[in-house]
């Protein structure tokens, strides 16, 4: 196990030590395995996107935790008992109370998903000619700021795009790029500095609460207002808890408080956090509460549903509410912790330290006969497909976008995501994964690039189709039967 193991793993007599389930199931879903025959009919429909695939043609849907993560029986008891209502909803009301709870916040705005808080919060405070530093972007939220006009700054540290890495916290903003944004700008041009938990696309790495602190002095310094990102808050304080020394005995509620207490506004995704549906924004200054309210009811709906059914408010009270508990949130953590090591032992590229939404493999690695042009990352999902019917995430230049003159940015880091969901899947299908990735490794040599079959102009990742260049599809299925016969 590696120096920051967390402490979740079960030793067993044998010496070895696995996540273990602290749940039992006790409602279960019929998955597909198909054929690889059929995995090849539905990439080509898909257009080598498997954002575009059906769940019928997948066996594991590892594209994303959004919206996958495990209900607990409480959650689904707790829908039954929504209160429906336009206004003033008790449901909705039992949500609020939740979170200025769990948050101390007392101004709460409900929305119907994570980018659509980004909406209103871009729409509130981003000008054009506005420059917003951050550890890292998340796809919809770079996509709003740049839409009213604002410019992205990343200001992670050195170690954060280093595949290989032992480092515990690779989400970190590096202050002294942050004092020179603010000296280079001016804070008048910065509407607030960005903050995201569980930094999702590089791998789904935590920042410490030392660096948090550090970003509130300088904010402080300057009146600058921090804007946290909490989609992912339940991992980042479970990492805290882990790494950082000070913490080791903090109740991950304590955690939580102190991050939101260092934040002035805090948003979130509840397809993420609380593994539901929906989405918050909170804060306590009423200056902030009051540019964004209005529009709450122009685009989500009234302040007491925004855009959320009655049932997923219930979902997500209860739900926020099981965040606070070790047992629940360690568990994506503790099952990527697992596979991580494994595959780095197999000699596989990925992102190390394991981080908080699923296991990042790298793909300049992985298919380093590519040149970045041919899209290592999208053609690494979509063979890794082809061996095994788990559906992954392009993380790289696909989902990243052309410059003025039209050529692609190419992406700091190729990565295909394999999404954990909390609690939805079993060891086995763990194993299997490790599997049929080891034998892709394998075979690497085999697999070819993509290019596009038809782009679109904004967030292409999403609907754009791509198609392989020359016929390695095909040389991996013959490869496949060879080496595995009739087995599915
Ligand atoms: C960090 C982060 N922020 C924002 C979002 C957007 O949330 P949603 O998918 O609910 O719109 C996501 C979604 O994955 C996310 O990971």
């Amino acid at each position: 196990m590696s120096e920051i193991s967390s402490k979740e793993m079960v030793k067993f007599y044998a010496g070895n030590a696995l996540p273990l389930e602290l749940h039992k199931v006790r409602v279960v879903q019929k998955l597909h395995l198909q054929p690889i025959e059929q995995r090849y009919r539905a990439l080509q429909e898909a257009g080598y996107n498997s954002f575009l695939l059906t769940t019928q043609d997948t066996y594991l849907d590892m594209l994303t935790d959004s919206g996958c993560n495990a209900m607990s029986d409480r959650q689904t008891a707790a829908m039954m008992l929504a209160d429906d209502a336009y206004a003033g909803s008790q449901s909705y009301l039992r949500l609020e109370q939740r979170v200025q709870d769990i948050f101390g916040t007392k101004l709460v705005l409900p929305v119907h998903q994570g980018r659509a808080a980004e909406n209103i919060i871009s729409q509130a405070f981003v000008r054009k000619g506005d420059h917003i530093p951050m550890n890292y972007h998340f796809t919809t939220t770079k996509a709003h700021i740049e839409i009213n006009g604002g410019t992205l700054h990343e200001i992670f540290t050195d170690e954060a795009l280093k595949i290989k890495s032992s480092h515990p916290f690779k989400g970190n903003i590096d202050i002294n790029k942050l004092k020179n944004i603010i000296e280079t700008y001016g804070v008048e041009k910065i509407p607030f500095i960005r903050l995201e938990a569980s930094t999702n696309l590089i791998g789904g790495q935590p920042f410490s609460m030392k660096n948090m602190r550090e970003v509130r002095s300088i904010a402080d310094e300057h009146g600058l207002m921090i804007v946290l990102d909490a989609s992912l808050i339940g991992e980042n304080a479970y990492f805290i808890k882990q790494r950082e020394d000070e913490y080791k005995n903090a109740e991950i509620s304590t955690i939580l408080r102190e991050m939101a207490d260092l934040s002035d506004l805090i948003y979130f995704s509840a397809r993420k956090l609380s593994s539901s549906r929906g989405g918050i924004i909170c804060t306590n200054d009423e200056g902030i509460y009051d540019k964004m309210r209005d529009m709450v009811p122009l685009f989500e709906g009234f302040l007491t549903y925004g855009g959320m059914s009655v049932r997923e408010i219930e979902a997500m009270a209860v739900g926020l509410e099981e965040t606070l508990d070790d047992q629940m949130i360690c568990q994506s953590p503790s099952f990527i912790e697992y596979f991580v090591e494994k595959i780095d032992e197999l000699g596989i590229p990925v992102v190390t330290p394991g981080g908080g939404l699923g296991a990042h493999v790298d793909a300049k690695g992985f298919l380093s006969h590519l040149p970045q042009e041919q899209y290592p990352a999208g053609a690494l999902v979509a063979a890794f497909y082809l061996a095994s019917g788990i559906r992954g995430m392009e993380r790289g230049t696909i989902s990243s976008v052309r410059d003025e003159t039209g050529n692609d940015i190419l992406a700091d880091i190729e990565l295909m995501r394999l999404a954990f969901p909390r609690r939805v899947f079993t060891l086995s299908q763990i194993e299997y994964t490790i599997d049929r990735l080891r034998w892709l490794y394998d075979n690497r040599h085999l697999v070819g690039g993509l290019e596009w079959d038809a782009e679109p102009r904004l967030l292409r990742f999403f609907l754009g189709k791509l198609k392989p260049i020359g016929d390695w599809p095909q040389k991996l299925m013959e490869k496949f039967r060879n080496d595995f016969g009739d087995s599915l």
